[in-house]
């Protein structure tokens, strides 16, 4: 598993060399909707903090087996990302999302979702197979946005893009922050992961990849919002964890973060920061992820147990298959 995260590097260049199949204009839309789970669905959590940021288009991410009529309609740009493209929840919203508009796109190695596009013509991008959706990341994250540009919608600066890349060529940096990481969330038993807003996609993969990779529980909390509850819940709690504080490059952010982690120390939790690498959002972004799943993986030596298998995942995964045709009928199209 180690050696796929040391192959950043290599995937994202890959997904930049994917031909973009059946491109069409998305040139009128007025909204970008991402639909996915998981691991694929943290690249249009990503993606919808970078643009969000920097874009012109606002991007938002669905995550369920159906979605919110106010939220597409004929002018909305639709991306379902699976990498399995097997994934019912994505399936069921693309199904509905072709009811509502006719800008609608495909980022997968396989399955359901590579058939529906094809069948209707959609663009879409086939990425590699026989990797872990998590594994797939920079894949999934390079694949979604060189779709969107083939279809006239532009997020990012090509210098990000390649920042992004390059950020992720210098493993020997992220294999040694990712072991002091490791070494410190080991000994966690409910590890805190706090960023702020901006890095709240970040904070989100951490703790996934503690959950898939270490088989870790872990809870993430967001500034400035965690200041109106989270905050209080530590007031007369007794606590002996560990915190993770996703770094800012933003100055009044990084005064918020301190003054956290000030509280918590207090409080009696052991703090430490994420350093992250690069100038732009996606590089900072990648470079986190990089050495939150190498971290992960080497978590999961430590305690002994596989980074590679979700056995839990996949018995939810029969339980909807079994559900299927009661949650279609219960969806509104
Ligand atoms: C991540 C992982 C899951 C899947 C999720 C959706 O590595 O295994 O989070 O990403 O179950 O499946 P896909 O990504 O195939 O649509």
């Amino acid at each position: 598993m180690e050696e796929l995260y040391l192959n950043w590097y290599n995937f994202a260049n890959e997904a930049l060399r994917y031909e973009v199949e059946n491109p069409r204009s998305f040139g009128k839309a007025h909204r970008i909707v991402v639909v996915g789970m998981g691991g694929s669905a943290i690249a249009g959590d990503m993606i919808a903090i970078i643009a969000n940021s920097t874009g012109s288009i606002p991007v938002f991410v669905w995550k369920d087996f159906y979605t919110p009529k106010t939220l597409i309609d004929d002018s909305t740009a639709v991306l379902a990302i699976s990498y399995s493209g097997n994934t019912r929840e994505t399936i069921l919203s693309l199904e509905q999302a072709l009811r509502r508009t006719d800008m609608v796109g495909v980022v997968a190695s396989n399955g359901k979702l590579l058939e529906i596009a094809k069948e209707k013509r959609l663009p879409y991008i086939q990425v590699r197979r026989g990797l872990v959706p998590r594994a797939a990341l920079p894949i999934l994250l390079y694949a979604s946005l060189a779709l969107l540009e083939a279809c006239d919608v532009k997020l990012v600066e090509k210098s990000d893009v390649n920042e992004g890349i390059e950020v992720l060529r210098d493993v020997e940096t992220a294999k040694s922050d990712s072991i002091y990481i490791a070494s410190y969330l080991q000994r966690a038993r409910l590890p805190l992961i706090v960023a702020t807003t901006r890095y709240n996609a970040l904070a989100t993969r951490v703790k996934n990849e503690l959950n898939e990779n270490a088989k870790m529980p872990a809870k993430v909390e967001i500034a400035p919002e965690l200041f109106h509850n989270d905050i209080v819940g530590w007031e007369a709690a007794v606590v002996s964890d560990r915190a993770l504080i996703i770094e800012s490059d933003i100055e009044y952010e990084r005064a918020l973060l301190s003054f956290y982690a000030e509280y918590l120390q207090e409080r009696g939790f052991e703090v430490t920061e994420l350093k992250l690498r690069g100038r732009s959002l996606l590089a900072r972004y990648l470079y986190g992820s990089l050495v939150a799943g190498l971290a992960s993986v080497r978590i999961a030596k430590m305690r002994g147990v596989d980074p590679m298998t979700t056995h839990s995942i996949s018995k939810y995964k029969n339980l909807v298959t079994a559900l299927e045709d009661r949650v279609r009928s219960s969806i509104e199209y």
